[in-house]
């Protein structure tokens, strides 16, 4: 129970958080890892924290589909059908965007675990939000005329209440840092649709927890910080929260470097030389897999912030895993990681 809101418990908590010997030393800062890539159901990742508490609501409703929408290779979507699958009830994913022309990354996953991916491509002079708009009622039609109860899970379950679940996930950093030498430590998260960063932030700005958030963003906004204020206020006032936020209160980057303002290097879940090689580099130093789309994407912008010096020599970060490896074997990362690895490959 977290602000009187009840969940589903999908989750082993806490998570760990582990010390990166190899690349702190590197870097020359305190580097350490919260571990929500270990989260149980399909492979993990952050969205089952969200899914905790849209589920019970879910149930609550007397769902019997969870429907939810994103890119074709989704992770959000794989966990809304693995959380539905554990629960006894069924998952759809609306996406839009090209088949990939097999199955693979979690596509596969989703097919596993036997829950239907709606695919519509891109139609031009048409905005994907519009397609959305005109497919999700026709998909959701399709399954009430079946006599079926859908609960709808927006895009990454970043409204109000899958926020909570990082709201809950601060108060955990917070009780795991005490007395250590990560109080008072820079936070590191991940924003792709914000719930996680949101979620966040709420805690740690009306808990007064002893944690500096920083977000990176991998896809751009109009105007993140407007945006970011705008959500805070809506979870704000469904949690009934005292803090009242501004826009400068937003510690989010989606400028750090041209990763992501370089639409061909860095756009949304672009395959993008930079991130593969920040992936690299945890893999070969620390053993931890990233992701192309976006863990990958996230500690190539901190290590640029190393760089830059706006992460200072010394400092002590916390890098939020948030999960995402299928990703790796989607055909248009898996492509290129294979071309710049074959090289340790040894036939004998
Ligand atoms: C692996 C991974 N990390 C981070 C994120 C971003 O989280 P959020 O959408 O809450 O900003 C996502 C969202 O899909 C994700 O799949």
């Amino acid at each position: 129970m977290l602000l009187d809101h009840e969940k589903e418990n999908i989750l082993h908590l806490p998570t760990p958080i582990e010390y990166l010997p190899n690349i702190s030393k590197d870097l020359g800062i305190e580097l350490y890892i919260k571990r929500d890539d270990l989260t149980p159901l399909a492979m993990g990742g952050n969205k089952l924290r969200k899914l905790e508490y849209l589920l019970k609501d879910a149930i609550n409703k007397g769902a019997d589909r969870l429907i939810t929408v994103g890119g074709v290779q989704t992770n959000h979507g794989r966990l809304t059908c693995a959380a539905a699958r554990k629960f006894g009830l069924s998952g759809s994913i609306i996406s839009v965007g090209e088949y990939p022309g097999e199955l693979s990354a979690n596509l596969i996953l989703d097919g596993m675990m036997g829950c239907d991916v709606w695919i519509k491509s891109p139609e031009a002079g048409v905005s994907d939000s519009d397609i959305y708009d005109r497919i999700i009622p026709e998909v959701t039609a399709y399954y009430e005329n079946k006599g079926e109860n859908v609960y709808f899970i927006p895009m990454g379950g970043s409204n109000e209440i899958g926020a909570m679940g990082y709201y809950e996930c601060a108060l955990e950093i917070a009780s795991q840092i005490k007395g250590t030498p990560l109080e008072g430590c820079r936070l590191v998260s991940t924003i792709g649709s914000m719930g996680t960063y949101m979620g966040l932030f709420a805690a740690i700005a009306n808990e007064k927890l002893p944690v500096k958030l920083t977000g990176i963003s991998i896809l751009l906004y109009d105007d993140i910080r407007k945006y970011a204020l705008d959500y805070y206020n809506r979870v704000a006032d469904f949690l009934g929260l005292p803090y009242k936020a501004a826009e400068s209160d937003f510690a989010v980057s989606d400028d750090y470097q041209g990763i992501i303002t370089d639409y061909d290097r860095g756009a949304y879940n672009n395959p993008c030389k930079e991130v593969r090689d920040a992936m690299y580099y945890m893999a070969e130093k620390e053993a931890i897999i990233l992701d192309p789309c976006y863990t990958g994407k996230t500690f190539a912008g901190l290590m640029e912030m190393v760089g830059s010096g706006r992460i200072k020599q010394g400092e002590t970060v916390l890098f939020l895993h948030t999960g995402g490896a299928p990703g790796i074997n989607t055909p248009h990362h898996r492509v290129e990681i294979e071309k710049e690895r074959e090289k340790f490959i040894h036939l004998l």
